[in-house]
């Protein structure tokens, strides 16, 4: 996806994610910046921050004296984060709409993101111009999906829906930037070829259960939702159908949501 089309969807999936955030943006959010350590005083850049699942925890742990810059290209989950920000009473979260690419700030201490990196059209050089806004010393902190978890809905929300939009066939078997760090030993090693020091990965177990109503609510509210962009009522209901049955026949009855998060410094100290 362009980054014009990840952040289209991103935001218009912005109810559903929302549905989403308490049992999953949210918790993980927090579990990245207990690895992250934001101190108080630093200045953190949370790229990707979605609706601030991570930003608002770490903007709680720098406090009044330091700073999180917050950046996604969806608006209206900025918007949200924006406002939870406030309604918080943390100033130093500050929030803005935009490609983090682009993003004009640092030096860091902290460079943090979450499920966020694997969609950057190019995957090391995007994560090169984060790991270059850091200080020397600083942190690069990054979240993925463990291989055989999230990636095996993926495949059934295509597959349902491909009858309706044809052209996703091509995309089946595609190489995707997120199973470049699917595993401990992958993302270490990318990790390291950016240059990074003190490299260590930790892999959080999660998982729950998934009920049809709510796999589809996540379909809506993910990047899956760019396979049924633009449809109408009658086709999203078909998919839904077919995604639902998908699931069944696939014996997936839980979401898999285990992650791998990442830590490395930037060399110079
Ligand atoms: C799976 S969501 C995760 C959001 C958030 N980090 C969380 O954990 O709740 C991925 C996010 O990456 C954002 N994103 C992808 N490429 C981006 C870019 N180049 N600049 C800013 N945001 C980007 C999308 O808009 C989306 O909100």
């Amino acid at each position: 996806m362009s980054a014009g089309s990840v952040g289209a969807v991103f935001s218009a999936a912005h109810d559903e994610f929302a549905l989403w955030s308490g049992r999953l943006w949210r918790p993980l959010g927090e579990i990245l910046t207990t690895v992250s350590r934001p101190e108080p005083g630093e200045r953190v850049l949370d790229a990707c921050c979605g609706a601030g699942a991570s930003a608002l925890p770490a903007a709680r742990a720098v406090g009044p004296a330091g700073v999180v810059h917050a950046v996604d290209l969806a608006e209206r989950l900025v918007e949200q984060g924006a406002r939870e920000a406030e309604a918080l009473g943390l100033a130093q979260a500050q929030f803005t709409t935009g490609d983090v690419l682009a993003h004009d700030g640092g030096p860091y201490d902290v460079v943090q993101s979450a499920y966020g990196v694997f969609f950057f059209p190019d995957l090391d050089e995007g994560a090169r111009t984060l790991v270059g806004k850091l200080r020397p010393g600083g942190r690069f902190v990054v979240s993925s999906w463990l291989a055989g978890g999230m990636s095996r809905i993926v495949p059934v929300g295509r597959a349902a829906a491909l009858p309706e939009r044809p052209e996703l066939a091509g995309q089946e078997g595609r190489p995707n930037a997120s199973e470049r760090v699917d595993t401990a030993d992958k993302l270490t090693g990318w990790l390291s070829s950016l240059g990074l020091d003190e490299v260590t990965v930790r892999q959080v177990r999660y998982t729950q259960p998934l009920h049809p109503d709510d796999a589809w609510t996540f379909l809506l509210g993910a990047a899956m939702r760019g396979f049924v962009a633009g449809l109408e009522p009658d086709a999203l209901e078909r998919v839904r159908v077919r995604f639902l049955d998908g699931l069944r026949e696939a014996g997936i009855d839980e979401l898999d949501a285990t992650s791998l998060i990442g830590t490395g410094y930037r060399p110079g100290v």
